[in-house]
């Protein structure tokens, strides 16, 4: 395992670009099995759980190339297939070539699919969306056999406004015969990302965005262009960098409109920020850092618009050096403070109460070897180092390369001194001298 050497105690300043969203982008690359057409996807982020998407893909006979971040996908000879296990368990969500595989050829075969291990994230609404359409789920082995002998539109009730049971019925409606109505939908900008691809592609998906889509299934759909959604989350995870580093940050492309609930939140804790909300070219966030700590706050974790989970470890690292006492709920998995003892390694003072953390602020954290026991608390693990006095090391990288695009090649940018080291101890990537 690589781990990440940081010399804490810089201050970050400067512009960066916000990359493409990774939980945009992997529905959009598996509604690309709705066409037998080609697609060419712009603003991809460079990131492991992109790699292993394109490797389903791929199984399934879909001929990928890249150009810098562009991506070209013919997808003329997909067939359906069981594609290896082995890939299909390294991301949670190649469970989204359920519904293309079964919108287009009315069955899908599926292993177990992977994933971060912060719950047990069943697929339960998935199939009782499905199955409104007509398809019938058999359970195998290890994984699912899902078919359908044809698919129609129905009214779709979640029980749960699940991100990636919105995202499969949106694709497999879309090949479906008539009018799907799907109520209590996720509300994410992703789901809205997913749906302008498909509409692009020819399809007609009208209410993305708020709780009750309304699907018209098309008898085909064709190749699309299009570019992704800046990513919500590493822009809020440079922001909470921002505010923990002091400095002046400039996050080029970041939508403010997507960070409401973050940006609430930094406010509240006394931490000074612009913005532009504009087209892609003008959209942008800039924090100033925090004249001293920050103050405590009250979060509790939610579906879109509320607190997202993606975003609560980095916030409870901020919030370990804040000026009180802050709580923490985590309200969407049930296994999301692993990195908490983490944290307390580094002088955090934190106690875990059922799903809420009680944070009381210290002056300090200080460097400590850590590991990273997800991606996003690696990516909290980092902000911590960044903001400790001395060395930490933050071991299993790996989380952190699923989801982030050259997270520390960036940070150094802004003035960050973070070096990678290989399995055997070799210097990767080290902007500063060790
Ligand atoms: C997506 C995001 C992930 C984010 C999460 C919540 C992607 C690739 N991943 O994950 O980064 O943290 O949304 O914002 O976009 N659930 C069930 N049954 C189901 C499906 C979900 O009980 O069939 C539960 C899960 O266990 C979890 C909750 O619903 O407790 C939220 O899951 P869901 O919204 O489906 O998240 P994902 O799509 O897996």
């Amino acid at each position: 395992m690589e781990r990440l050497l940081i010399n804490g105690g810089r201050k970050l300043d400067g512009e960066v670009q916000i990359s493409g969203a990774k939980n945009a982008v992997l529905p959009i690359l598996a509604a690309s099995l709705l066409t037998n057409g080609c697609c060419v996807i712009k603003n991809v982020p460079k990131l492991d759980d992109v790699y292993v998407m394109l490797s389903v893909l791929e199984e399934l006979s879909v001929r990928v190339s890249w150009q810098r971040n562009e991506l070209r996908l013919d997808c003329s000879r997909v067939a359906p297939a069981a594609p290896n296990p082995e890939i299909l368990g390294k991301i949670r969500a190649s469970n989204l070539i359920l519904g293309p595989l079964l919108g287009r050829f009315k069955e899908a075969e599926i292993g177990a699919c992977g994933g971060c291990s912060i719950g047990s994230r069943p697929m339960n609404l998935h199939f009782a969306a499905l199955e409104v359409l007509g398809a019938k789920v058999l359970p195998l082995e290890a994984g699912y056999f899902v078919f359908a002998k044809a698919l129609r539109g129905g009214e779709v009730h979640l029980a749960f406004p699940s991100v990636g049971a919105t995202e499969n019925l949106l694709m497999a409606a879309s090949l479906a015969e008539g009018k799907t109505v799907l109520y209590n939908a996720a509300t994410e900008p992703e789901i809205v990302d997913l749906a302008g691809f498909i509409n692009a592609m020819g399809g007609k998906i009208s209410g993305a965005g708020s709780d009750v889509i309304t699907i018209e299934g098309v008898k085909r759909l064709g190749g699309a262009e299009y570019t992704i959604m800046p990513d919500r989350i590493e822009t809020g995870t440079l922001l909470v960098a921002g505010a923990m580093c002091g400095g002046r940050l400039h996050l080029s492309g970041a939508r403010p409109e997507h960070n409401q609930a973050l940006l609430q939140a930094l406010q509240q804790a006394g931490i000074s920020f612009t913005y532009n909300i504009g087209d892609s070219k003008e959209s942008f966030i800039e924090i100033c850092g925090c004249a001293g700590r920050p103050l405590p706050l009250q979060i509790t974790t939610a579906s879109y618009p509320g607190f997202p989970t993606d975003m609560q470890p980095q916030l409870a690292a901020m919030l370990s050096l804040s000026q009180g006492q802050s709580v923490i709920c985590e309200r969407i998995f049930e296994n999301r403070f692993r990195f908490v003892d983490e944290l307390k390694k580094m002088g955090a003072s934190i106690q875990l109460r059922g799903n809420c953390a009680i944070i009381d602020g210290v002056t300090r954290l200080h460097g400590m070897s850590v590991c990273a026991t997800d991606l996003r608390a690696g990516a909290a693990m980092v902000l911590a180092g960044l903001a400790a006095t001395g060395r930490t090391v933050v071991e299993q990288v790996e989380y952190i390369d699923r989801g982030y695009e050259d997270f520390a090649g960036k940070l150094n940018c802004l003035g960050a001194d973070i070096c990678r080291l290989d399995n055997f101890g070799n210097e990767k990537g080290c902007k500063l001298v060790v």
